[in-house]
C-alpha cells in the first residue's frame, strides 16, 4: 500500500518526534466524494501481450480489478459506479474473444451475486442487453432480482453499450410517443431527453476514469459526461487497484468544478445575475 508520511513534533513525547503513517485512503476528503464514478476499463489486451499471454488472460485478470474497485467504492460509500465492460463495437472483435468475454460475464455474475448481497450492492445494466447470449441475459435478470433490495452501491455494468446507440434508441422512443400522442413536441425539454436515456434513474457521473494511457471517451456516456472531470492513467486495467482509485478521487477533489461559471463565482459563491 502506498503511504504518505506526515511528520510532526509531538511535544509530550520523550523522543520529541512521532511519525504518523497515513494511507492514501486517509487523505480522501469524505465530504467531497464523487457520487458517481464511471470507468473505461482499458488495457487488458496489452497487459496480457506484455506477459506473452492471450488477450483472454488479460480479461480474466481484469475481473480481479473489477472486484477490487467495486469493493473500494462500496467501502468509501460511493453511490454509483458504472463500468464499461463491453461496447457495441466490441462485437466486431475476433469471435473467440467475444465468446470468452461472454462466458466470463456469465461466470462472474454467477459467482459474485452472494458477494454483492453481502456488501449491499445493487446490480444494474445499461446497453442493448437483447444482443447478449440468452444464458447471459438469464444470469443478469436473476442477479438484478436477487440484488434489487440492496441499498448501498449501485453497480452499473455497461454491456453492449454505446452512447450513439443509446441516443438513437431514445430519439426513436420519443418519436414513437409523439406519434402516439402521449408526448407533444413542445413538451420536450432537456429533462425529457434525460428521461429517455438508459441512465434515467442515475445522476450523471462526476468523475470518469480511463486506464491504459488512451485519451478518448470512445462512445461512452457522451451526454452524461458533459460536466464530468476526466482522469486518465497509464496503469493497465488488470493492474488498477484501490490505491489507483484513491489517486483518481484525490485528483478529482483538487479540481475546481465551474459548470460554466467563472472561477471567482465558484470561489466566492457569487450568484449568477
Ligand atoms: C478493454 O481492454 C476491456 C474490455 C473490452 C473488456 C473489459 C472486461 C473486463 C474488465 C472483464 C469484466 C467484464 C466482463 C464482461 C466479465 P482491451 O481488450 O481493449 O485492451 P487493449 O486496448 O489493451 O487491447
Amino acid at each position: 500500500m502506498q503511504l504518505n508520511f506526515i511528520t510532526f513534533a509531538a511535544q509530550s513525547q520523550p523522543l520529541g518526534q512521532m511519525i504518523f503513517y497515513m494511507s492514501l485512503k486517509d487523505t480522501i476528503n469524505m465530504q467531497k466524494l464523487p457520487r458517481h464514478i464511471a470507468i473505461i476499463m482499458d488495457g487488458n489486451g496489452r497487459w496480457a501481450k506484455e506477459k506473452g499471454e492471450d488477450r483472454l488472460f488479460g480479461h480474466l485478470h481484469g475481473v480481479e480489478s473489477v472486484r477490487n474497485i467495486v469493493e473500494g467504492c462500496a467501502e468509501l460509500g460511493i453511490e454509483y459506479l458504472t463500468l464499461y465492460a463491453f461496447s457495441t463495437e466490441n462485437w466486431d472483435r475476433p469471435a473467440y474473444e467475444v465468446t470468452g468475454l461472454m462466458e466470463l460475464l456469465v461466470d462472474t455474475i454467477r459467482k459474485e451475486v452472494p458477494t454483492l448481497n453481502k456488501n449491499n450492492i445493487k446490480l444494474h445494466a445499461i446497453g442493448d442487453i437483447s444482443m447478449l447470449p440468452e444464458n447471459a441475459q438469464k444470469e443478469l435478470k436473476e442477479a438484478f432480482e436477487e440484488t434489487s433490495t440492496n441499498t448501498g452501491l449501485n453497480l452499473i455494468m455497461a454491456l453492449s453499450y454505446s452512447s450513439r446507440w443509446e441516443l438513437m434508441a431514445a430519439v426513436k422512443q420519443i418519436a414513437i410517443d409523439v406519434k402516439a400522442g402521449s408526448l407533444q413536441p413542445e413538451q420536450i425539454t432537456q429533462d425529457t431527453l434525460q428521461q429517455y436515456l438508459s441512465t434515467s434513474s442515475f445522476p450523471d457521473p462526476e468523475l470518469m476514469v480511463r486506464t491504459s494511457g488512451e485519451y478518448r471517451i470512445s462512445n461512452f456516456l457522451l451526454y452524461q459526461l458533459a460536466y464530468a472531470e476526466l482522469y486518465f492513467t497509464n496503469t493497465r486495467w488488470p493492474d488498477f487497484r484501490k490505491d489507483n482509485l484513491y489517486e483518481a478521487i484525490i485528483d478529482f477533489q483538487n479540481r475546481e468544478r465551474r459548470f460554466g461559471k467563472t472561477g471567482d463565482q465558484i470561489r466566492e459563491e457569487i450568484p449568477i445575475s
